[in-house]
């Protein structure tokens, strides 16, 4: 395994959005966790990336497995958020998939809401959190995490998460600059989605939905219910046919694919 590194060169050479702080760590905690520790600091666009994580966070509590090898990065949006925050975490799927697909010509699927898979396995997470800019400021700012499984780790995954999956096979040859022009592609297309109208990006996220024609497995706050895909709402809500044909609709929870009907 060759190991792809960052380098801010690279990255900005491929930026077509003016990002002027970019910090590069070979590892630290979670890229989350310290970029929102320091929002006070830093300044709008910061973008912190690690070439490991130690304590790589998910979603409800998850870990994010983050060896070398990934990407993990973490922009800090302080400023022209959109009114709708929850619109940040599809925005940025679209980003992802979009970029992917233009780097590495792979056609990855947005799982709904925040991952991307690409033959059935999940390759990327997405994590955003609203905070405070500091203690005794109102506004909020966000910390828009993105991890991206690009090749097998030296030691495999973990037998727990045996529906992770990577971009690239073992025999595959990856790029030397891969992973500096996946980050510069994901901020250009991140920026520029921003300013779209929700409406436009809600077309993409539902054109390269992973979900379609499946049957599903949800856990909505602790109540588990079963049914079939039929949309994405405009408000990016999950809307199921459930068992009686009635429709459900779920603004957030965690969705598994059932097999077995
Ligand atoms: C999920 O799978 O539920 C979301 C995973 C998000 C992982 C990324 S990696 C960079 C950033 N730092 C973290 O600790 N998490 C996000």
């Amino acid at each position: 395994m060759i190991e792809i590194k960052f380098s801010k060169k690279e990255i900005k050479k491929n930026l077509k959005v003016p990002i002027e702080n970019i910090v590069i760590k070979k590892s630290l905690s979670s890229t989350n966790t310290v970029l929102k520790s320091k929002a006070n600091i830093y300044g709008d666009k910061t973008v912190l990336l690690a070439e490991s994580q130690t304590k790589g966070r998910g979603r409800t509590g998850n870990n994010f497995f983050s060896p070398r090898g990934g990407l993990y990065m973490s922009v800090l949006l302080k400023k022209d958020l959109p009114k709708d925050l929850l619109c940040i975490t599809p925005a940025a799927a679209c980003a992802v998939r979009k970029a992917i697909f233009e780097v590495t010509g792979k056609p990855t699927l947005i799982k709904w809401v925040n991952d991307l898979y690409l033959n059935e396995k999940k390759v990327c997470g997405i994590l955003a959190e609203t905070t405070q800019i500091s203690k005794n400021s109102e506004k909020p700012c966000c910390v828009l995490g993105i991890g991206i499984n690009i090749e097998k780790p030296s030691k495999g995954f973990p037998p727990e998460l045996c529906g992770a999956g990577t971009l690239f096979e073992e025999n595959e040859t990856i790029h030397p600059n891969l992973k500096n022009l996946l980050c510069a592609e994901i901020l250009n297309n991140f920026f520029e989605i921003l300013k779209k109208d929700k409406s436009e990006y809600l077309a993409e996220y539902k054109k390269y939905s992973f979900l379609e024609n499946k049957n599903l497995l949800c856990n909505f706050g602790g109540k588990v219910i079963t049914g079939r895909y039929l949309n994405i709402d405009e408000d990016f809500s999950l809307i199921l046919k459930n068992e009686n044909n009635e429709k459900v609709k779920l603004s957030s929870g965690e969705v598994k694919i059932k097999k077995w009907c």
